[in-house]
């Protein structure tokens, strides 16, 4: 896989301030990244850093293989940026927004009317296509402004908390979309936000920002397993748990605790390898089981505890 993003040792500080503190990580070419973090934690200062509209106090940076700092324009030609305010012209309508960024970007005149109309279609804009974008709902706004960052097709894009503010239908359309063009031709994206259900259904990995650090990078599951010793599995009965049972599975090597209650049973064990040889003790020493789920970690669990331990330390 090829890298899209490589930062090293970036920093940005406002004043006395540090918005972006020694940030080296990297983003692979197609893939989700998504940074999580509170307000204030930098996140919009290091899209403007990816971005070249931000220079950077120290470190290195390079989008799609260009230093932003020094390559700006041809950096900004194949990418592009969503806000949580969304850039649109609220005179202008639906079509001529896309036809005025088209321009903008380079679009070449044959295409433009083509994509624009498609792009109209795929958001469901087409039936508001020359109304003026100023009378939209903010569902609307953000779905042309979403239509916009996507007409001169870039390779990589970055959404700053592109659902913020929207009414939960609004933004359940506006991440379906977002899900509908990731990853599409090989398309990178940048997603920040501090929406862990929307990161946690559309991110391949993410990185858990505060106060301009990078506190974790890596795939949620990866995360929750370093965050945590063993991993426990629940076992439902459909019985009662016969008695002893606890004393079997302790006796289980890699069994490193056990929780009955009433007919539910959690186990907890050194590593998934374990769980095979669980199951069969459990069910030597008469256990009726109905089903055996490996407890996964949500990203809930991961950022809040990363964010818990920052705080503390
Ligand atoms: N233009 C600016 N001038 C001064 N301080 C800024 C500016 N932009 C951001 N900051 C400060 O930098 C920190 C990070 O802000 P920001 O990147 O907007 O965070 P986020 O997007 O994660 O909410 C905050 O403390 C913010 O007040
Ligand atoms: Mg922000």
């Amino acid at each position: 896989m090829s890298v899209a993003i490589e930062t090293e040792g970036l920093v940005r500080r406002f004043g006395t301030r540090t918005a972006v503190n020694e940030l080296s990580f990297r983003a692979e070419a197609g893939e989700v990244f998504g940074l999580l973090g509170p307000n204030g934690a930098g996140k919009t200062t290091l899209v403007r850093l990816l971005n070249g509209v931000l220079k950077a106090d120290a470190g290195r940076a390079h989008v799609l293989g260009c230093d932003p700092q020094t390559q700006g324009d041809a950096l900004r030609r194949r990418s592009g940026v969503l806000t949580e305010t969304p850039s649109i012209y609220e005179r202008l309508t639906a079509r001529q927004n896309l036809h005025f960024f088209g321009t903008l970007y380079g679009v070449p005149e044959a295409d433009l009317a083509r994509r624009t109309d498609a792009l109209l279609e795929q958001f469901g804009l087409h039936d508001r296509a020359d109304d003026r974008a100023g009378g939209f709902s903010k569902g609307m706004k953000q779905r042309l402004a979403l239509a916009r960052t996507l007409i001169h097709q870039p390779d990589i894009l970055f959404f700053d908390e592109p659902t913020a503010g929207l009414d939960p239908e609004a933004a359940q359309q506006v991440t379906d979309l977002i899900a509908q063009y990731s990853g599409a031709d090989g398309r990178t994206v940048f997603l920040c936000t501090h929406n862990l259900d929307e990161a946690g259904r559309l991110c391949d990995r993410v990185g858990i920002l505060n106060h301009g650090r990078l506190l974790a990078v890596g795939k949620p599951d990866d995360l929750g397993r370093n965050l945590w010793d063993g991993q426990w599995v629940d076992i439902g009965l459909t019985a009662p748990p016969p008695a002893g049972l606890d004393a079997a599975l302790m006796g289980v090597a890699g069994a490193t605790q056990v929780q009955i209650k009433g007919a539910a049973l959690a186990v907890q064990v050194r590593d998934e390898s374990v769980i095979p040889a669980v199951v069969s003790a459990a069910a030597a020493a008469g256990a009726q089981i109905l089903r055996v789920t490996p407890r996964a970690h949500s990203l809930h669990d991961i950022y809040f505890k990363l964010q818990a331990e920052a705080e503390a330390s």
